[in-house]
């Protein structure tokens, strides 16, 4: 790539999700459609408990556990509804009117969070990033002394994919962890030991929309409530295989052609390294600037996965973005509720890509500064 961005009719997609995806797995996808391994049939075909998709189910968990070197006290499923379900399951789960939760507040998905665990239960927020319009994630020193003595969980989201701040490390508490790793799962690598669940919608470093990775422990969901509605209970998901109902087929088949390609890609460590350099490019432009961009996060936690920024003058954005479209660059305008800009530039989202945009901001402030 990405020269092929050029010499195909493909360019480069910014967007913050549904988002990217390895070029080689939409190739496969492809063939796949029409007939997957010489069954003679696509995989949109094919019964979810027929031989074919109980191979496709078997392969995406084992190269999901090697990526991510998830051992058997873990369950990993492949949920429905999206990541905005688990607001609502987890809590349904594992809080009660007499149990809490600590959830810091780190901008629009924690909110929605926090929203729903207070339908179920006790909520304490020992960091709110709203004031600050949330520029930042909490240090461990700004939770000391905060959190909840006898919390269930703690619940944080990782990468905040509107904001573009992630947390460095997981946060230090005692309480079993919870993280929402929607728009960086896989970007990098993740100590699954120290959390009780970890979920990610997967349509922006894992496959298509309509699929979610949950990856739990066994133990700590044996621990949930009783008498939940069975598609809202982890123990009938983790029972059944995933497959209690008809589950996203093509979700699954695409994620286990994704975690295969993490693998030959290097895993983890590799897919941190890249992304690392990718966004330093973005980042380098916008700190050589002069003020003429102005970064969103705070840099000691800004996002590997989602770029964000403005334009001193925001009487340019538009120009801006014109400017990247007519250079084949999509996808770049900021969420609805911050504006500005924002590069999505998740693990299949190639190198000289980002090498374009910030050649672009270069040329952009040198014409208008
Ligand atoms: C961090 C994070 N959590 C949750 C969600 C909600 O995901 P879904 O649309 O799959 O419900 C998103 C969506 O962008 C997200 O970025």
């Amino acid at each position: 790539m990405n020269a092929n961005a050029v010499a195909t009719d493909r360019i480069y997609n910014f967007s913050a999700g549904p988002a990217v995806l390895p070029e080689s797995v939409i190739e496969q996808a492809q063939k796949d459609l029409w007939n997957i391994r010489d069954s003679g049939i696509g995989i949109l075909e094919h019964s979810h408990r027929g031989k074919v998709f109980d191979r496709v189910i078997e392969e995406a968990e084992a190269d999901c556990r090697k990526v991510g070197n998830i051992s058997d006290d873990y369950a990993v499923l492949f949920l429905q509804g999206g990541a905005s379900t688990q607001f609502g399951q987890i809590p349904m789960n594992f809080l009660g009117p007499d149990r809490i939760a600590d959830y810091p507040n780190t901008g629009e998905w924690t909110t929605k969070a926090i929203k729903d665990a207070k339908k179920f239960g006790k909520v304490n927020v020992p960091f709110d990033g709203a004031a600050e319009n949330f520029i930042r994630v909490p240090t461990d020193a700004d939770l000391e002394g905060k959190l909840s003595p006898n919390a269930r969980y703690f619940h944080y989201c990782s990468n905040n994919t509107i904001f573009g701040t992630r947390y460095p490390t997981p946060p230090r508490t005692d309480a079993p962890l919870i993280c929402d790793a929607s728009s960086e799962m896989f970007s990098r690598p993740i100590d699954t030991d120290r959390h009780v669940l970890i979920y990610a919608g997967a349509q922006k470093n894992l496959g298509p929309s309509g699929v979610t990775l949950v990856i739990i422990r066994r133990d700590f969901a044996e621990t949930a409530n009783s008498n939940l509605m069975e598609m809202m209970d982890y123990r009938n998901h983790i029972k059944n295989g995933s497959r209690y109902n008809t589950p996203p087929t093509f979700g699954i088949y695409i994620m286990g052609l994704v975690f295969k390609w993490i693998l030959e890609q290097g895993g983890l460590e590799s897919m941190e390294r890249r992304n690392a350099a990718k966004a330093q490019l973005i980042y380098d432009a916008i700190d050589e600037s002069d003020g003429f961009y102005v970064g969103h996060s705070q840099s000691w936690c800004r996002s590997h996965m989602n770029v964000t920024f403005r334009l001193k003058n925001p009487d340019l954005e538009g120009a801006f973005l014109k400017a990247a479209a007519e250079q084949r660059m999509d996808g770049l305008k900021g969420h609805r509720s911050t504006g500005g800009i924002r590069a999505s530039i998740y693990n299949a989202f190639p190198r000289a890509g980002c090498e374009t945009l910030a050649q672009l901001m270069r040329d952009f402030a040198n014409r208008h500064g």
